[in-house]
């Protein structure tokens, strides 16, 4: 048995959330390993896959995105889960009354389902660090705009216990066969 989590990330926290699935599916006795989805060159040798990825402007990472694509034939014959990392906070429901892990749920994971039919998904709390250096010109722009400053809370907002018991339920998943 050997387990890929793969993740696209851009300052950083998806990777900590992929390595502490990988690290719990180990620990449960399936051997996982947390990658970039850049360093990753195929799917063969692997028994199970978890694709992670930070959301930005309510899409996930391009490079996510693009690895489920150019994977789907082979994705398609082994079991897979998709997670996203995103909404910032404390609060698990908007202003609107709307639940944030479901309302920050990428776009692209309806087309994504249809294609390689995960068996599972989740969306997680992420991390902001106004400190880091923008990356990309989108990021450049938010800056500088008090009203999108002040509608993204600074701070780590992962819930490492969730992320645990998401890891535990692809565990018991996978023994199932
Ligand atoms: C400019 C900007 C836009 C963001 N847009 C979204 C979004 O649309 N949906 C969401 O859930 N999170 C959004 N976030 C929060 C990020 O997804 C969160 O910080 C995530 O944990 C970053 O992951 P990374 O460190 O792996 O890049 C945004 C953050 C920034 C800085």
């Amino acid at each position: 048995m050997n387990v890929l989590v793969a993740y696209a990330t851009r300052h950083g926290s998806t990777a900590g959330i992929a390595e502490h699935i990988a690290a719990t599916l180990t620990e449960r006795g399936l051997p996982a390993e947390a990658k970039p989805v850049e360093e990753v060159e195929g799917v063969d040798g692997y028994d199970a896959v978890v694709l992670g990825g930070a959301a930005y402007m309510f899409h996930w990472l391009k490079p996510a995105v693009r690895f489920a694509r150019k994977h789907r034939d082979e994705l398609t014959t082994k079991p897979v889960w998709l997670f996203s990392s995103g909404p910032l906070g404390t609060d698990r429901v908007d202003k609107d009354g709307k639940d944030v892990l479901e309302s920050t749920r990428p776009k692209e994971f309806d087309e994504l389902t249809t294609l390689i039919r995960p068996r599972g998904e989740q969306v997680f709390f992420g991390a902001y660090d106004p400190e880091d250096a923008p990356i990309g010109l989108g990021e450049r722009l938010t800056r500088h705009l008090p009203a999108a400053r002040e509608g993204i809370p600074a701070g780590d907002f992962r819930d490492w216990d969730a992320i645990g018991a998401w890891a535990e339920e692809i565990a018991s998943d996978i023994e199932r066969g």
